[in-house]
This record gives structure tokens, C-alpha cells and sequence, in this order.
């Protein structure tokens, strides 16, 4: 038994490892970023570790001239933070550290919420940020970039989550990168979500000007 938890600490260390480093070409200095001083009806909430999800986020605030928040989880970052980041995600935790923890939403009808996918989830510092806001009156999209896979139940019990907190869970949008060593471009990657803006862009801009 000892050996068999042996494992599975030196299987999440190493998965961590390989996947922080396959993104570290991409790690950028991430800065909480708000702009609620705009008419924008749309917000984009990211919390992006290595880039990615972040540059799908632009497209989006472009798009819909949407304001921004940028999460930060000052736990997860560093070395050992990545390690913890890992393990928390691994044992399904939704209550992490960030900042900013609440956002005032009351002039946005639609509200986009990106992260990564850790462990077949989303990565928790977006749970943590639907936990802890109420989106009552929002249509509500979840983003995501990953490597390999999602699990559709994650998906479902993040839905129920927003639904619980009055949100109108509305569409999952997301891009599979694919692993290492055959992985989209950051060209390819933003061509790919670009297609499936073009498919909603008229039903999320009816919600931004029906109300
Ligand atoms: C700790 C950790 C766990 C991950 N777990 C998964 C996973 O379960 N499925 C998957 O497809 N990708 C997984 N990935 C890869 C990321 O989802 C992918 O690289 C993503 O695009 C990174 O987004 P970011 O650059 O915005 O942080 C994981 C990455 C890390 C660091």
C-alpha cells in the first residue's frame, strides 16, 4: 500500500514535471489585470500558468471588447508551487488561493471563464473563482486549452457549480494542443479557436445587446 502511494506521488511529480516543462517556452510574467471602467457587456476571466489559455483569452476580449481579469495563485507559483498545483488538482480541490478572489459583474451579461486543464479538470483556481462569485443573470462560457484530454464529468460538475451560483452555464469551448511532440503552434492554436468564435459570435453578441 505503501509502495502503491509511493507511486502515485513520484506519477504526479513526474507528469508535473513533463508538463511544466513542455510549456515553459511559453511561461510568461502573468499580472492581475481589471478593467471595469469600460460600457463592456462581456468579461473574460483567465487564469492561464504558461500562456496558453491566456492568448486564446485575447482573441475573445477582442472579439467581443470584453473587459478582463487575469486570476493570479501565488501557491502554485515556483517550483514547488507547480508540485502543489499538481497534487491539488490531482486530489480534485476547488479552494485555492487568488487574487482578485471576488469581481464586481453587475454590468456584464456574459462572462467567458478560461484556465488550463489539469488532471482531466479545470485547473482550480477557476473553481475557486465560480465558488466564490455570484453570476446570477449571466451566460456563463467555459474555455479551455489542454494537451490530450478533458473528462466530461468535470465539465458537468463545473456546470452545476456555476448553475449554483446563478449562472446560465451556456457553451464549453476549447482547444487540444496535443502532446510535446506534435503540438499545435500558437498560430495554430488561435486559427483553431478562431473557427469556433466564428460559429457562436452571433449568438454570444444577441446576448451582449438583447439585454
Ligand atoms: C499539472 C498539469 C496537469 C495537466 N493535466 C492535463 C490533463 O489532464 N489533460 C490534458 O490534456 N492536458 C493536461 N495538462 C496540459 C495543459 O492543460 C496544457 O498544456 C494547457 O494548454 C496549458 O495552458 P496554459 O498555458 O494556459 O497554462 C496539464 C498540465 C499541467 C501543468
Amino acid at each position: 500500500m505503501q509502495q502503491a502511494n509511493g507511486l502515485v506521488v513520484l506519477l504526479l511529480i513526474g507528469c508535473s514535471l513533463t508538463n511544466l516543462a513542455c510549456d515553459a517556452q511559453t511561461n510568461e510574467k502573468k499580472e492581475s489585470f481589471i478593467s471595469g471602467k469600460t460600457a463592456a457587456k462581456a468579461l473574460v476571466v483567465t487564469y492561464s500558468y504558461t500562456g496558453n489559455t491566456k492568448a486564446v483569452a485575447d482573441e475573445i476580449i477582442n472579439r467581443f471588447k470584453a473587459d478582463a481579469v487575469t486570476i493570479m495563485a501565488k501557491d502554485y507559483d515556483s517550483f514547488s508551487g507547480g508540485l502543489r498545483a499538481s497534487y491539488d488538482a490531482w486530489t480534485e480541490v476547488t479552494l485555492t488561493t487568488i487574487e482578485p478572489e471576488t469581481v464586481d459583474m453587475s454590468q456584464y451579461d456574459l462572462v467567458f471563464l478560461g484556465s488550463p486543464i489539469w488532471w482531466y479538470r479545470p485547473a482550480v483556481p477557476l473553481w475557486t473563482f465560480v465558488e466564490k462569485n455570484d453570476f446570477t443573470g449571466k451566460a456563463v462560457v467555459l474555455f479551455n486549452t489542454f494537451n490530450s484530454r478533458f473528462k466530461p464529468e468535470y465539465i458537468e460538475e463545473f456546470k452545476s457549480l456555476v448553475e449554483k451560483n446563478g449562472g446560465q452555464f451556456t457553451d464549453h469551448l476549447y482547444v487540444k494542443r496535443g502532446r510535446w511532440y506534435a503540438q499545435l503552434s500558437k498560430v495554430e492554436l488561435l486559427e483553431k479557436f478562431n473557427t469556433q468564435l466564428d460559429i457562436k459570435e452571433e449568438s454570444y453578441n444577441s446576448i451582449i445587446s438583447n439585454q
